[in-house]
């Protein structure tokens, strides 16, 4: 995607742009981060707080995205500077920050789901533990998730990113996305219908589904920090991906409708990967929070042993989430890239290399432990990216917001009611709720600091 105005491309089609912030949205976040959210934060509890997130906050965020992408038709960078000017140039820099960070350890992750698709292929995790071992599919995750393997994986994921975008992606994403949403959606269908005949089925749709109010309200502190994350995260916000693909749209599109879309399939792809993870680590009676970052490895590969044609299905599972972890990056190192090429003038594929060597390098840490994902991620997610959500929204609602609902009308019919509710959500609430979450977020992030990271160290 290159920045120069001349000769940008639009969406060829409507559903090109749809399908493409799906193919962002769409990745670890649903089916790594969400279970393993879920499981730390009490489960359905944190269902209700992270429903209301993605619908009262993360929504009208996206359009806030939406707004300054498509009026400037720039990137994240250029876009920000473009629309707001002055100091706000410098989110642009905070963008791409938070772009290496994400990115750093998001592919050490992608690079388990790639070390998952050949060991499903030879069958590593299947097998029955000796008396007093782990289960094997637990040990297995252990084995892999740090030291050589998880630093070669890490290396070909990133390398699989650099070669994507290097070609120049538009055309790939869109096909990707095109086989990728419905894959996804066809073999998740199956495991969850799989996972429902297993004997802890009940049991785990009663704590997926059926939310413990004083749970949550004891709870609030963590979970609504969590939510946020998990908001922004999963659906790409907090750092201008949203931007740069809506500039590629043109103006008689409902940027309303388009983002309710995203936002229903991203929501929908989660919560389907819950119905498959909690009715299998339940029947294997293992405790819904323990597997932490490795929930969705540990329990697939648990009723992966069990099923016919078990090593086939997981080739195929782990080779699809594989595409959505890499349709994900892709959004994710575009923001970097195409600030290199507008600010240094680097030739693109040269930008590529030389950033994802330098987020390769960012991401060698995180290879040592899981917990350093742990170390990554609450830093990204609970502090960045919600500090990148509140800057926008405040330069975009309360000091260029006539530029933004000029530009939110254009392809909405009868707009004005909408408009204001629009504005003056983003404005206060959505304000003060993202003020609070990032407090609790830092708060959470002391926690880990003191507690398991204080205890890795030691
Ligand atoms: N949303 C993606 C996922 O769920 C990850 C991602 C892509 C992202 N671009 C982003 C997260 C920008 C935050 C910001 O896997």
């Amino acid at each position: 995607m290159s920045n120069s105005n001349a000769e940008r491309e639009t969406w060829s089609t409507r559903i090109g742009f749809i399908l493409a912030a799906v193919g962002s949205a769409v990745g670890l976040g649903n089916i790594w981060r969400f279970p393993f959210q879920v499981g730390q934060e009490g489960g359905a509890a944190f269902i209700v707080m992270y429903l209301a997130f993605v619908v009262l906050i993360g929504f009208p965020a996206m359009m806030v995205e939406f707004v300054v992408g498509r009026s400037t038709g720039l990137n994240a960078v250029g876009g920000i500077r473009e629309f707001a000017g002055g100091a706000w140039k410098y989110l642009g820099g905070l963008f791409v920050f938070i772009g290496f960070v994400i990115l750093s350890y998001y592919s050490v992750v992608g690079g388990w789901v790639l070390r998952y698709v050949f060991g499903s292929a030879t069958g590593g995790y299947i097998g029955t533990a000796g008396p007093d071992e782990a289960p094997v599919a637990q040990q297995y995750f252990f084995d892999i998730a740090s030291g050589l393997d998880a630093l070669l994986f890490h290396a070909l994921f990133m390398a699989l990113v650099v070669l994507i975008v290097a070609l120049g992606i538009k055309r790939g994403i869109e096909l990707g996305v095109k086989i990728m949403v419905p894959a996804i959606i066809a073999i998740f269908a199956i495991l969850a219908v799989y996972a429902s005949t297993l004997s802890g089925a009940g049991e785990a749709y009663a704590y997926y589904l059926s939310p413990d109010l004083g749970y949550l309200i004891d709870n609030w502190k963590s979970i609504v920090p969590a939510a946020a994350g998990q908001g922004f995260f999963t659906l790409s916000l907090g750092m201008g991906v949203m931007i740069t693909y809506a500039s590629y749209l043109s103006e008689d599109e409902n940027l309303g409708i388009d983002g309710g879309t995203i936002v229903a399939f991203n929501t929908g792809i989660s919560i389907l990967t819950g119905l498959i993870v909690f009715p299998i680590l339940f029947s294997a009676g293992v405790s819904p929070g323990d597997p932490g970052a490795g929930a969705i490895f540990v329990s697939v590969a648990e009723a992966l042993g069990d099923l016919q044609f078990g090593r086939a299905i997981g080739v195929l599972f782990f080779a699809t989430v594989a595409i959505a972890a890499l349709s994900s990056a892709v959004s994710l190192i575009e923001v970097v890239v195409s600030y290199a090429i507008d600010e240094f003038n680097v030739p693109r594929v040269r930008a590529t290399a030389i950033i994802g060597t330098l987020i390769f390098a960012l991401g060698i840490p995180v290879t040592i432990d899981p917990v350093m994902v742990d170390l990554y991620d609450i830093f990204a997610a609970k502090i960045l990216l919600v500090l990148g959500g509140i800057l926008l929204v405040t330069a975009v609602s309360w000091i260029y917001s006539d530029k933004a609902l000029a530009e939110l009308s254009k392809g909405i019919g009868s707009f004005s009611g909408i408009g204001t509710v629009w504005l003056w959500t983003v404005r206060v609430p959505v304000l003060v709720v993202l003020i609070i979450s990032l407090y609790l977020g830092i708060d959470s992030f002391i926690d880990f600091l003191a507690g398991p990271f204080a205890e890795f160290l030691a």
